[in-house]
């Protein structure tokens, strides 16, 4: 094949695949199977692949996103991105509608929108193509988040049809649906991580996740309701969402047209009901002036538009009767007070158990054990008590005293000044710490060992492990002996467990189970000091130099490594033959950098970021996220972030390019 002839079939496939594309994720009527569009899109990424110049970072096989990690620049906005007034009260909306009537002085419609519980995203195109979306940020700037959004795939990255503006602004809201929430939820649980408290946090946490590919693995949509320049192409906001519908946008198709407040309650009373049936959530509805010509009359306060207002709706709330709380212990020893209640319907589900937080919420609250209680749900996956119906309280209720010690080791529990929870600090002895340690340990994020919660139950009350570092001692005679165990089963656990010796260095740190280090977190430290034996000598301001690492992580890895337990357990991880270093770090290539500290920033021509970093860790030096008075260079390229520069002029360190770096380890 001729490049021209590769160019024109490129040309061809990627006009197809954003068609079928927005057949798919928009208007949710394929044409094609599954089968045919892979197909497509093998083809594609193959002549992409043998012919590279043709490459375009809007294409359709760009949606899986590159594994390279990215900082998030900041870049104003054309228009700033503000916010909307917002009301729980149907008289404060007829107040809102007093208002514009007398200042249109003519009648008009409104536009009843929903309000989309999500993050909010600016996107930019360029003669139709997609060239930059930013987020929200403080109004007047946002976050460059385009490699995220790119994977989004109801998100055009090719406009379609025609008369679009040259340059064309849209807004809208990026969110997860309900089911992928729950589904993530549920893997994060299995994998003992976090939960996200809702559908919105988990949205905004992915997107500004580091690695486009993984964002992709999260199937994020987007609804868009605003075009800031719209008086320029047409007369109503309608108008303007048909027009950006036809262009490849998803406007979903709840909204109305209301030509008085009759209407607009209407409108408020049916979602208030029916938001529980659709498929993400909502936090209420918007109700906007629908022409243009009238809302650019009534413009703007130095903050909200004076011609959109939203109507929020209450969190689902029930009454029933607190009847005990628990106290679960976690890995960490954190005791977290659980509400258990008689069971009540709540947004069509029952509840039984609500959260309690801690000490301070149930001393706020009063809240005592055989009181009337008040439960919310609102975007959060936990009911919670919001209140206590105190008019209901018999006299014999008692005052509820918080523990004082630990309900599974007696412990006396300790509380650290300025943080609500309270810690049982018998790490070492409190089973539900020590299980809950071993099944992070072992889970999918961290060592991977392929292992039931019901295994570790059996293999701590058999005493055959009680740290991580006993499953690396254990024996087939042992294991095998256990009950519901066999030859088949017992060796595939041991062999789950000597394969788990290859997980690289990052992953065996997150396993670690350190207060505050998460993946993201564990990479870091790993990627910026190289090996185990490096980190545990840092002292704290080395580790606040890093990325994203702050004092109370620092502290959090401090402390941990101070302890002889936990250095003790370190010692045998090791000699158990865990990977306690960087691989790239043992592939030394020289000392040319030994002592030097490097900020990587802005973006490069020949390598990219992680290879520079890799290089120097390859050659002795130490990468940090933040340009301080121990920084020696900072390594920029284009676009180098100006917060940077100005810090760097300031301290008087040097700033070399990329190719004074090759020629300092050439
Ligand atoms: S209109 C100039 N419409 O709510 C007015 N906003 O509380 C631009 N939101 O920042 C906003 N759904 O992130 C508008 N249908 C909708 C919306 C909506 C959700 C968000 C948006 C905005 C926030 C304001």
């Amino acid at each position: 094949m001729t490049p021209e002839q590769a160019e024109s079939r490129i040309e061809a496939l990627r006009k197809q695949l954003h068609r079928h594309n927005y057949d798919y994720y928009v208007r949710s009527e394929p044409t094609i199977s599954d089968f045919e569009f892979d197909q497509l899109l093998k083809e594609l990424q193959q002549l992409e692949a043998s012919f590279p110049q043709f490459r375009d970072e809007n294409s359709p096989s760009q949606r899986v996103g590159s594994d390279l990690n990215q900082e998030f620049e900041s870049f104003p906005h054309r228009h700033p991105m503000l916010s909307l007034g917002n009301t729980y009260s149907k008289e404060e909306l007829m107040d809102f509608d007093r208002r514009v009537r007398k200042s249109a002085g003519e009648d008009f419609a409104y536009f009843c929108e929903l309000k989309y519980d999500g993050v909010a995203v600016s996107l930019t195109y360029e003669a139709g193509k997609l060239s930059r979306a930013l987020t929200r940020g403080d109004g007047t700037r946002g976050d460059d988040v385009t490699r995220n959004i790119r994977t989004i795939r109801s998100i055009p990255l090719q406009l379609q049809g025609t008369g679009y503006p040259e340059l064309f602004e849209i807004r809208g809201e990026v969110i997860l649906p309900a089911d992928v929430f729950e589904k993530l939820n549920r893997e994060r649980k299995e994998k003992g991580e976090p939960l996200f408290a809702n559908p919105r946090n988990a949205a905004a946490g992915t997107l500004k996740m580091q690695n486009a590919s993984a964002v992709a693995r999260r199937p994020l949509d987007c609804f868009f309701y605003y075009v800031p320049d719209a008086q320029e192409w047409c007369s109503t906001h309608h108008e303007c969402l048909e027009k950006a519908q036809s262009w490849g946008f998803k406007i979903p198709p709840y909204h109305s047209i209301a030509g008085n407040m009759q209407e607009v309650f209407r409108y408020i009373d049916y979602w208030e009901k029916a938001r529980e049936d659709l498929p993400f959530g909502i936090d209420g509805v918007v109700i906007k002036v629908d022409s243009i010509r009238l809302q650019q009359e009534l413009g703007y306060t130095a903050k909200i538009p004076r011609w959109a207002i939203s109507y929020k709706y209450k969190a689902a709330r029930a009454l029933t009767r607190l009847v005990s709380i628990d106290f679960q212990v976690g890995r960490t020893g954190v005791v977290t007070p659980v509400a258990n209640l008689e069971p009540v319907q709540l947004a069509g589900t029952t509840v039984k158990r609500a959260s309690l937080h801690n000490a301070d919420q149930i001393r706020m609250l009063d809240v005592r054990i055989g009181d009337h209680v008040y439960v919310e749900k609102g975007g959060e996956i936990i009911p919670k008590i919001v209140g206590v119906a105190k008019e209901k309280r018999d006299s014999s209720v008692l005052p509820f005293s918080f523990i004082t010690h630990c309900p599974e080791c007696g412990t006396a529990l300790e509380r650290k000044e300025d943080e609500a929870a309270h810690y049982c600090p018998n790490l070492t002895g409190c089973p539900p710490q020590i299980k809950n340690r071993l099944e992070h340990f072992i889970s999918r994020g961290a060592m991977d060992i392929h292992a039931a919660e019901a295994t570790i139950e059996l293999l701590f009350r058999e005493g055959l492990v009680r740290n991580p570092a006993d499953l690396y001692t254990l024996e087939f005679d042992a294991v095998v002996n256990l009950e519901r165990f066999g030859e088949k089963s017992a060796n595939k656990l041991l062999q789950s467990i000597a394969e788990s010796k290859r997980v690289p260095f990052p992953r065996v740190l997150y396993a670690l189970g350190i207060r505050y280090v998460g993946e993201t977190v564990a990479r870091k430290l790993a990627e910026a000091f190289g090996s185990m034996d490096n980190l545990m000598k840092a002292e704290i301001g080395e580790l606040v130099d890093v990325d994203e690492i702050g004092e109370r992580i620092a502290e959090s890895v401090r402390s941990y490594f101070h302890d002889p337990e936990n250095r003790k357990l370190i010692e045998d991880l090791k000699a158990h033959g865990l990977q306690f270093r960087m691989e790239t770090q043992e592939k030394s290539a020289g000392n040319a950098l030994e002592g030097k500290t490097f900020v990587i920033s802005g973006v490069f021509e020949k390598f990219s970021r992680d290879e520079l970093k890799t290089m120097i860790g390859q050659h002795g030096g130490r990468n940090t996220g933040s340009v301080t008075a121990r920084t020696d260079y900072i390594l920029a390229g284009s676009n180098m972030g100006p917060a940077k520069l100005e810090k760097a002029k300031e301290l008087g360190i040097s700033i070399i390019s990329e190719d004074e770096f090759l020629s300092m380890i050439s």
